[in-house]
């Protein structure tokens, strides 16, 4: 066994109780009371969250649940931006910074909830000027910058549906969802900066809404001098467009079940999903996962890696903290540019509490090495948070150890796009094994169950589930109702995740990784058959199968095995034209780390991939039932 797993497997047996002086202060101090209150009486549980947020009009009933589906806070009525904006602005906190935001060369910004405020107004009155309704669809392609944020509550405030596109996607995975969701208008930027380069976003999106009718107008943010040119009557220039707009945009008075947002996902078929959020809902459970899993209090500053273009950037750096009234730290760019020590010096610089970032950067930051942490005076932070992916234990060692100088818990989040909020978690003075994700929070019945949906021995790997629906969970998937009852039918009656997992004795949930054809990369859901189908649009290609394998930074990389077409010899060349190809198509995450030629794909009699087969056969490890292999 080599060192490193044995290591792993003697932390995996470490309990680490967490700070006293944490327990003492948090806003709720017993996880086992707060379970309790929710079992005892769910809805009287929700109601009560949802009434420390402001309601034009309060629900008749909690909850409504014919499974699969939900409605949560029946016939309320809200808007998300009056609780993440106007209720802030006249309770006292309109000069209270809402966003301390840097790009990679400490150009800076500082934006109050005052500020934020009228920058949504405006814009939410240029979208109204400019024909947008409640229910039209708008897409966002941007940067990490607060005009991105804005764009996201503009809609919200006019009740459009937004649908954010991560700036990393290429133009035929942005042009799908533009047209898949009918999307009115684009808001994009000229550029985002990575590594100190300006990387062009504005191209990608003319061209992925060329000969689109649906799409009537592009706005685009121009960060570039001199400013880049616009192209025809659709585009206009951001500040433009929001120049002669009202201050004050009279929010859209929404049903609690109305579409807040849908967000494209990656599942086991060729095209992503949209995943449908509605308002009140993901609201409340945004919010209460603010305060009880983040622990947020008035003075902290809260500081979430992710991007908007992911469901961590949606529901921890838009609304759930917009809608708690956090103070945030945005930082555009890479965490190690211009050096290993930039997220530190940004610790030390605005005195960051809480701290939210995922596994394969801190296996990253731990190849480079402690002395670029302890460069910095780290002394703000009090509580640490991970999502994506599962993280092991000596990570998880070296993220309590190294940052957290053993004074902060941990909270690893296990949760989805389509969960809205956090699911499982060590909470409120819960002990913490690293390693394990913990128990689920409040609100959530989870389980590992045998595929009818019985209860596995503890220790035994099984599917992971939830038996209950609860407030921030999707309503549908956009034009696909059978896909979302999926969901809900492939175990009776229970919510399938997709991963798989282990309970140990004490109700800790560990997540092993996914059940189905996702690929994992960095904590980014990426679909096997999206990067398959990407590679056989390559003229040499004939067929093509990809597997995840275990990346000690990455958590998972990608390997194409692909079948060339006749006549076609394999060759270092065309490797990296297969590579450029599925940048081209589907973006630079998507990329196969390895590409193997070979003859013949191990195919089931009715001529489906068995991508377990090569896994298996990839990784050394025992295949499994070969019963339906056709040779
Ligand atoms: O496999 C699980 C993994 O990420 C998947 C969800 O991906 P996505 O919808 O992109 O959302 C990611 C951010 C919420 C899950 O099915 N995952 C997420 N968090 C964890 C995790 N795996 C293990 N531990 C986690 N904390």
């Amino acid at each position: 066994m080599s060192e490193e797993k044995l290591d792993s497997l003697l932390h995996l047996g470490t309990i680490i109780k967490p700070p006293e002086e944490f327990v003492r202060n948090a806003n709720v101090k017993n996880y086992e009371e707060e379970y309790k209150k929710f079992l005892d009486n769910p809805e009287e549980f929700w109601a009560k969250v949802a009434d420390e947020l402001f309601w034009y009009e309060k629900w008749d009933k909690v909850l409504e649940w014919n499974l699969p589906y939900a409605k949560w806070f029946v016939n309320g009525k809200t808007n998300i931006t009056v609780n993440a904006l106007d209720r802030h602005v006249k309770n006292g906190r309109k000069n209270k910074v809402a966003f301390f935001w840097e790009d990679e060369f400490g150009n800076e910004k500082v934006v109050t909830y005052g500020s934020l405020y009228t920058l949504v107004n405006k814009l939410a009155n240029a979208l109204k000027n400019a024909g947008i309704k409640k229910g039209d669809r708008v897409v966002i392609y941007m940067p990490l910058v607060v005009e991105q944020v804005a764009a996201m509550l503009a809609c919200a405030r006019i009740g459009a549906v937004h649908s954010v596109v991560y700036a990393g996607f290429s133009v035929p995975a942005l042009r799908h969802r533009i047209e898949d969701a009918q999307a009115k208008m684009v808001i994009t930027a000229d550029m985002t900066i990575r590594r100190g380069r300006a990387i062009p976003l504005k191209q990608i999106v003319d061209e992925a809404v060329r000969g689109l009718d649906n799409v009537e107008k592009v706005v685009v943010l121009r960060r570039l001098k001199p400013k880049v040119d616009l192209i025809g009557e659709k585009e206009i220039d951001f500040y433009e467009f929001i120049k002669d707009a009202d201050t004050y945009c009279e929010p859209e008075v929404m049903d609690s079940e109305d579409p807040l947002f849908m967000l494209y996902t990656s599942g086991s078929t060729g095209k992503p999903k949209g995943v449908i959020h509605t308002t009140g809902g993901y609201m409340v459970g945004t919010y209460y996962s603010m305060k009880t899993v983040f622990d947020l209090k008035e003075d902290d500053i809260y500081w979430c890696t992710a991007d908007p273009g992911w469901i961590t950037g949606h529901s921890y750096i838009v609304y759930g903290p917009l809608v708690a009234g956090a103070t945030q730290v945005l930082a555009e760019g890479a965490p190690n540019y211009p050096d290993f020590g930039r997220w530190w010096s940004l610790i030390e610089k605005y005195g960051v509490t809480i701290f939210y970032t995922a596994p394969t950067a801190i296996r990253m930051f731990m190849r480079a090495g402690e002395h670029w942490p302890e460069k910095y005076d780290l002394s703000s932070l009090r509580l640490l948070g991970s999502v994506g992916e599962p993280i092991n234990p000596e990570a998880w060692m070296w993220y309590f150890r190294v940052i957290g100088k053993e004074r902060c818990p941990i909270v690893d989040t296990w949760w989805q796009t389509e969960t809205g909020a956090v699911m499982i978690t060590t909470i409120d003075g819960l002990p913490m094994k690293p390693g394990r994700a913990g128990k689920p929070v409040p609100g959530v019945v989870a389980d590992v169950v045998d595929k009818e949906g019985n209860p596995v021995e503890p220790n035994k790997g099984g599917f992971l589930v939830v038996r209950n629906p609860w407030p921030s969970m999707m309503r549908t998937i956009h034009k696909n109702k059978e896909k979302y009852e999926s969901y809900w039918n492939t175990i009776p009656g229970c919510y399938f995740a997709g991963d798989v997992a282990t309970k140990d004795e004490d109700g800790y949930i560990m997540i092993l990784g996914r059940a189905d054809d996702v690929i994992n990369v960095s904590g980014h859901r990426i679909g096997t058959m999206e990067v398959e189908s990407a590679l056989v649009s390559h003229p040499s290609v004939a067929e093509a199968a990809v597997i995840g394998k275990p990346d000690p930074v990455k958590g998972e990389r990608i390997k194409a095995f692909v079948i060339l077409k006749e006549g076609e010899s394999p060759s270092e060349e065309l490797v990296n034209s297969l590579k450029k190809h599925v940048r081209t198509e589907l973006g630079a995450l998507a990329v196969p780390s390895e590409i193997e030629f070979v003859d013949k794909l191990p195919k089931t009699r009715s001529g489906k991939i068995m991508r377990r087969v090569l896994k298996a056969k990839e990784l050394g490890m025992d295949p499994g039932d070969l019963s339906t292999l056709e040779d």
